[in-house]
């Protein structure tokens, strides 16, 4: 033991990084040396691209640097076997369609017409009560919003977008649709909203062209979901499946050509509810047909490369992916929250967050220690970093 100890460290570090998990902890209880050798993340590395939720994406990318990989792999096990502690972090009067963005320790939510920004309580999973900026300005209830380095945008049922700077209260207004504008995305400069009116439309999001309405496509079905991809050169839709049309279409970012339909066998009334990319050539859906579908458009466009069906049958709302193993869903009944690990066909773990009421989760967002999901009637977290004890009710 001593003697591998002696190897110079980055011979000892990779030799290190081929035990698991158990064998590291077990390892480095040995002695201060030794544990300091074992903490370090190169050794981890291997280990926790295999575990879901950690951070390390499929690339390999390190989402949260800052936090030691040893401690991400630890919490994983928790996200893996369910161990949570459950908080109800707001209730409201009147049942509302809530949306959530979660940027580091900031939780942006909308209720009804506006939208706050919350600090994360650093003690567990709760908001500080006071928001730190709320965005207003719409007249009837915000849909959905994006967050960009530099703006807020987000998508109202008056038909309206408003361009909120992040930093100041300066804003910008416009109406955009005809009719109440679902879902909106922005990447690279662009903007990108989808209707019940039939059309998505892109913007631009230069300062001297705001409001500016590039492109107007007729859709030919109410438009509930749209994602732009990180390439920047197209943009996939999710509509109603009502129409003769396919509910999955990619659309090139620049003319706005139909570039391809994903799938071929959707039923009539498989609307898309929520699309999220996870590379250039990857992306996720789900929505009234209950299913998620992994889709890699270089392998084929007409069928996903994987399916998990929602065991209860429930539309599918919202989903959100770790970048690499995990991903988690809110369905349409009693706030059931699951994750799944993409290299199993069963969900790996339920969570029911609002029975005995039903509630769909309208948007969840998690990061590698905590998730919430908005409900019709509330806010609720499940904290993995720190579970309940065992045999405590
Ligand atoms: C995740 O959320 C928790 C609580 O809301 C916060 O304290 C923590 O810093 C967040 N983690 C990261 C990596 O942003």
């Amino acid at each position: 033991m001593l003697f591998l100890f002696q190897l110079p460290e980055d011979v000892l570090y990779l030799i290190l990084s081929y035990l698991d998990s158990k064998s590291l902890s077990s390892l480095s209880q040995v002695c201060k040396k030794i544990y300091h050798f074992t903490s370090r993340d190169a050794v981890w590395r291997r280990i926790a691209k295999h575990c879901i939720n950690t951070g390390i994406t499929r690339q390999g990318t390190d989402l949260f640097p800052r936090i030691p990989l040893k401690d991400r792999v630890k919490v994983s096990q928790n996200w893996c076997r369910g161990r949570c502690r459950r908080e109800t972090v707001l209730k409201w009067k009147f049942n509302l369609l809530p949306w959530l963005q979660l940027d580091s320790s900031v939780l942006y939510l909308s209720q009804a017409a506006d939208i706050g920004a919350y600090q994360l309580r650093a003690d567990g999973g709760g908001l500080q009560r006071k928001p730190l900026a709320v965005f207003s300005g719409h007249q009837e209830d915000v849909c959905r919003f994006v967050l960009t380095d530099s703006h807020l945008i987000s998508a109202g049922g008056d038909g309206k977008i408003i361009l909120h700077q992040r930093r100041s209260s300066f804003s910008v207004e416009y109406c955009a649709h005809n009719q109440e504008v679902n879902c909106v995305d922005s990447r690279g400069g662009v903007i990108v909203s989808g209707s019940r009116d039939r059309t998505a439309r892109v913007w631009s999001l230069s300062s001297n062209r705001l409001g500016e309405c590039l492109h107007t496509i007729p859709t030919l079905d109410r438009v509930w979901s749209v994602a732009i991809s990180p390439s920047q050169s197209s943009f996939v839709t999710g509509t109603a499946c009502c129409g003769h049309v396919a509910p999955l279409r990619i659309w090139d970012l620049e003319s706005c050509q139909l570039l391809s339909c994903l799938g071929n066998d959707f039923r009539r009334g498989a609307g898309v509810l929520d699309i999220t990319y996870e590379s250039a050539s990857t992306l996720l859906s789900c929505g009234y047909d209950t299913y998620i579908r992994y889709w890699d458009i270089r392998a084929s466009s007409e069928k996903c490369v994987m399916e998990w069906e929602e065991p209860h049958d429930s539309a599918l709302y919202c989903i959100q992916s770790d970048g690499n193993h995990m991903i988690a869903s809110g369905s349409s009944y009693y706030g059931v929250v699951r994750l799944w690990d993409k290299r199993q066909t069963r969900c790996l773990q339920t969570f029911s967050l609002s029975s005995p009421t039903s509630s769909p989760v309208y948007c969840l967002r998690f990061n590698t220690t905590h998730l919430y999901a908005a409900l019709a009637t509330g806010l609720y977290a499940l904290d993995f970093k720190r579970p309940e004890s065992r045999g405590r009710k």
